[in-house]
């Protein structure tokens, strides 16, 4: 995985994917060593974030890595200066720019023109590193991946893509519930099958119930994302009965775990009894962002002995 750019889950191979949550689950356990020392991180932000920045920041210098964070107003990607010459300019100073951005064009272009690697912090298309501790979240209260049974239900959006796609990388099955012209793509389902292989299930419903069905695992997202605040009341609307409350709950398996990337709009997407639930794991989740991250970025940039891949 050196030097490989984390863009989309689809960078990624299974083995990788198992890597990574080996990685951190033994970094969870036994501590980190210092396989970042000597590197510089920079952060790239144009939307705001409480997990993503700040688990990376502190999983870097556990790494013995150092971070700057710049500010959408310092940097003005492609408008104070063209993103190619922000991609050269950086790549002779870091070891690895975290980018998160609206457009997954954006992301590539970064990727195209720098030499050192880059890694998707969120796009309109994707939430690859959120994906990778949904994985490891799901492998330690499961005992493991392959088989389990998740359901999506909600926005077919940017967690959704990512979460089908590691999915599929997985071995795990994936029912996605979402209202008429909120599903993912047609060709994203095709994508995770292929991902999938003889593995698990990927499939769309539309009925939230027939998805969460005997689940292991029930997972929403917000209904309005970073970005789209002006749909949200037209959202509301076209959501209604896709809230994942304790009725919903109460048909999936009773073992079953509640995720949610965060941050969450209670009342809507959840209602609050169920977020705060003991079948809820969604602190547990946002913790393993940091494992799973330091997991990816060790592998991407470490000196270690686990480079095989
Ligand atoms: N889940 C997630 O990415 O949270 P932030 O937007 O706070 O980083
Ligand atoms: N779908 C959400 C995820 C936030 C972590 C958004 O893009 O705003």
């Amino acid at each position: 995985m050196r030097g490989q750019d984390l863009l989309s889950v689809t960078d990624l191979d299974a083995r990788q994917l198992e890597l990574i949550i080996e990685t951190a689950i033994a970094m969870k356990r036994d501590g980190s060593p210092a396989l970042l020392t000597g590197k510089t991180v920079a952060f790239l932000f144009e939307k705001p974030s409480l997990r993503t920045r700040v688990s990376f920041e502190v999983g870097i210098s556990q790494l013995g890595g150092r971070s700057i964070y710049l500010s959408p107003s310092e940097i003005g990607l492609g408008v104070r200066e063209p993103i190619k010459d922000v991609a050269r300019v950086l790549s002779g100073y870091v070891d690895c720019l975290i980018v998160r951005t609206g457009s997954q064009g954006v992301l590539t272009e970064l990727a195209d023109w720098a030499s050192v690697p880059v890694v998707n912090a969120l796009s309109d298309d994707e939430h690859p590193c959120q994906a990778l501790a949904d994985m490891l979240t799901i492998f330690e209260v499961k005992g493991g991946i392959r088989g389990i049974k998740v359901a999506y239900v909600g926005d077919g959006n940017n967690v959704a893509r990512s979460l089908a796609l590691a999915c599929g990388l997985a071995g795990a099955s994936i029912t996605l519930a979402s209202p008429d012209g909120y599903e993912l793509p047609a060709t994203d389902l095709e994508k995770a099958r292929r991902l999938a292989g003889e593995g698990g299930v990927i499939e769309a419903v539309d009925d939230p119930r027939a998805a969460v069905n005997r689940a292991d695992v029930v997972y929403t997202d917000v209904w309005t994302s970073m970005g789209q605040e002006t749909e949200a009341a037209k959202r509301r609307d076209a959501f209604a009965g896709y809230q994942v409350d304790k009725s919903l709950i109460a048909l999936a398996r009773p073992d079953a775990v509640v995720m949610h990337d965060l941050p969450a709009h209670r009342g809507e997407e959840i209602s609050d009894d169920v977020i705060e639930s003991s079948q809820s794991v969604v602190f547990l989740q946002a913790e393993n962002r940091l494992h799973a991250q330091k997991a990816a970025l060790a592998l991407i940039l470490g000196d270690n002995e686990r480079q095989e891949v």
